[in-house]
């Protein structure tokens, strides 16, 4: 229904038509796929309800699980040694139960802290035991990632925990590490953004609401000889090893359904190299309109910026608020700068097109010229 203030406003005022989307999760999704959700409601596919209401055990939702899991693992180059696990609690429910089934009471692991969320893990992680930082970029406010050289490794450690994008600081570690000890990654905000090198990981997780879908389900890749150096026993719902063996109980149906679909949109679309190419051309754009003159300044030095969370500031940050709301106007929605560093934050997911990009970067001139 309409009202009148509706009535003089354009459609991106009023949000009733779908804006570029630049939020940094729950983010912009592939409209095919929005799409074609939409037709599948409210009947899946000659099952006589949607996919929310029959039964997890039902041979159609276990098609949907058993797709969702093969496209990931084709998407990443996942061996029969991965297991892929659709969890729930989130990322922020894996800074803890990472640390509680591989952080053995009388060890200790290492977590390089690049950022807001690595913060996070860590608090969770001395929670279960020791957890040391053997790195830190937070006397850079974490504009930068430590060069691998300079991480303080202890040769003992259970694991090494990393954060791949740092979603509120716009940082991103691409060169997949490999260290002595297994890799236990939060790579909430990248996942599927690019090909990874596996062969440092021992476990990765992501909430879903960036790159591969809705809220609701974590993606955890856990490979199988790093799971059978858990500490024992563990709570059952909190052991990887349940989930692993089995369905063990109800899991987020909706979400993995959606997940599904994102991953055979992206397989469609050439998988993760083209996603890649795609994904740094839009970078790309975006960094050289930033540095193209001291109007806009990046926060992140140049070679540790994000793909995902562009992150910068105008020169003139009083003009922030104007900017942000201005760029509504003209159908550019969610540039806000997350509320603890503040400035101007634009999410380029998979999902944000071409044309979101260019659109942002032409009014970003059109923004200098009217107040440059
Ligand atoms: C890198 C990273 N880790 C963890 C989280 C927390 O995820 P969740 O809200 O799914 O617990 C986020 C959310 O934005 C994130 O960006």
């Amino acid at each position: 229904m309409s009202t009148s203030a509706e009535a003089t406003q354009t459609p991106a005022q009023a949000g009733t038509e779908r804006l570029y989307n630049f939020s940094a999760g729950p983010a912009t999704l592939p409209e095919e796929v929005l799409l074609e959700v939409k037709e599948e409601l409210p009947v899946y596919d000659h099952v006589g309800a949607s996919i929310m209401e029959i039964s997890h055990r039902s041979a159609a939702y276990d098609a949907v699980e058993e797709s969702a899991r093969a496209r990931l693992k084709t998407l990443l180059g996942l061996g029969d040694d991965w297991h892929v696990l659709f969890l729930q609690g989130g990322a922020s429910m894996q800074f803890y139960q990472a640390p509680l089934n591989f952080l053995p009471p009388d060890g200790s692991a290492d977590y390089v802290i690049t950022g807001r969320w690595g913060q996070k893990a860590i608090k969770e992680a001395q929670l279960v035991g020791t957890a040391r930082v053997a790195a830190s970029s937070e006397d850079d406010d974490f504009n930068a990632i430590p060069a691998v050289e300079t991480w303080d490794l202890d040769p003992d450690a259970a694991f090494v925990h990393i954060t791949t994008n740092e979603t509120v600081n716009g940082n991103q570690m691409t060169d997949d590490p490999v260290l002595d000890a297994p890799l236990v990654a939060d790579a909430s905000s990248e996942l599927l953004s690019r090909p990874m090198n596996l062969e440092g990981y021992g476990l990765i997780y992501a909430g879903a609401q960036k790159n591969v879908g809705p809220a609701g389900v974590t993606i955890v890749l856990v490979r199988d000889d790093f799971l059978q150096t858990r500490t024992q026993p563990l709570p059952t719902m909190l052991d990887y090893g349940t989930h692993a063996a089995k369905r063990y109980n109800t899991p987020p149906v909706f979400p993995i359904y959606v997940v599904e679909k994102v991953c055979r949109w992206l397989q469609d679309l050439g998988g993760l190299d083209a996603m890649y190419a795609i994904n740094q051309r839009k970078a790309a754009l975006l960094y050289d309109r930033i540095d193209r003159n001291a109007f806009y300044r990046g926060t992140v030095r140049p070679e540790d910026r994000s793909m995902m969370n562009v992150t910068f500031r105008l020169h003139d940050e009083d003009l922030e608020p104007v900017f942000i709301e201005q760029a509504k106007q003209h159908g550019l929605m969610s540039l806000k700068g997350h509320r603890s560093v503040g400035g101007i934050r634009a999410s380029i997911y998979n999902a944000m097109p071409e044309d979101g990009v260019e659109a942002l970067v032409a009014f970003m001139d059109d923004f200098e010229r009217q107040h440059g």
